[in-house]
């Protein structure tokens, strides 16, 4: 995958640089077209990332009434749950910054079986995004992380999702996890004007490794079937980057 790749060795550098590239895409998203519509990666990597853009003063470089919260994936779990990634960034983004309830969309895993949750998450992103030229509900901004197994949003190894070529939304039975998931699939992601995956600790160093290395090789990973349209950037820490080196 043809990408910019950034490491840092201190965590909070790596922190600090995201934060400040989250406010590059926003501030080119508003300029462009008044808005900033952004998926937000779950998982524990990007609350550094939540946390530096409701606590510093990058907040106040930001006119949230501009900015339009999604969720790449979601557990099927209560939002108030331990394991909500919607209550992960409420805890650490939403309850301190200004933006509207209206612009917060959650993926509402209360509102019927995952199906039922994943048709009405794709209305709401067919309703709300701006459509791509093929026609695909675009984000300004997704943001994702990786997992060991190279898995990206809730697109894991050997899941039927990995094949969903028609809905921008979908549910999918993790038997890795034991759980259901539901999460935002390839043609969304691959329309997007930025992927800023966010990758952190020693044990994704293979898999980073295998995706950006540059050595020729078949797909292995979820995230490597990705075929982005739009920019891609690597932000890593120095553990998960291992041998790799910064590009432009
Ligand atoms: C989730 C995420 C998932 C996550 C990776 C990396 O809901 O867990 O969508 O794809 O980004 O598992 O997680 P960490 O950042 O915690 O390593």
């Amino acid at each position: 995958m043809r990408a910019e790749i950034k490491i840092y060795t201190v965590r909070q550098e790596f922190g600090a640089a995201v934060a400040e590239r989250w406010l590059d895409f926003y501030r080119e998203s508003v300029a462009e077209h008044g808005d900033f519509h952004v998926a937000l990666a779950g998982g524990s990597t990007p609350r550094q990332l939540y946390h530096l853009l409701s606590r510093t003063d990058i907040s106040r470089k930001v006119d949230w009434q501009r900015v339009h919260i999604y969720f790449g994936d979601e557990r099927f779990v209560p939002g108030d749950h331990p394991d909500s990634n919607f209550r992960m960034a409420r805890e650490s983004l939403l309850d301190h910054v200004p933006v509207p309830d209206a612009n917060i969309h959650r993926i509402e895993t209360e509102s019927g079986d995952m199906q039922e949750v994943a048709y009405r998450y794709e209305q709401v992103l067919v309703n709300h995004l701006p459509k791509a030229e093929n026609g695909v509900p675009r984000f300004d901004l997704v943001l994702l992380g990786i997992g060991p197994d190279g898995h990206t949003a809730s697109l894991f190894p050997d899941t039927d999702i990995l094949n969903q070529q028609e809905r921008y939304v979908d549910a999918v039975y993790v038997k890795q996890k034991s759980s259901w998931r539901v999460s935002i699939t390839f043609p969304v992601i691959n329309s997007a004007r930025h992927v800023l995956f966010l990758v952190a600790g020693a044990d994704k160093r293979s898999v980073v490794q295998q995706i950006l290395s540059g050595s020729p090789h078949s797909p292995q990973f979820p995230v490597e079937m990705l075929k982005p349209l739009g920019q891609v950037e690597f932000y890593l820490d120095s553990e998960a980057a291992g041998r790799i080196d910064s590009r432009d």
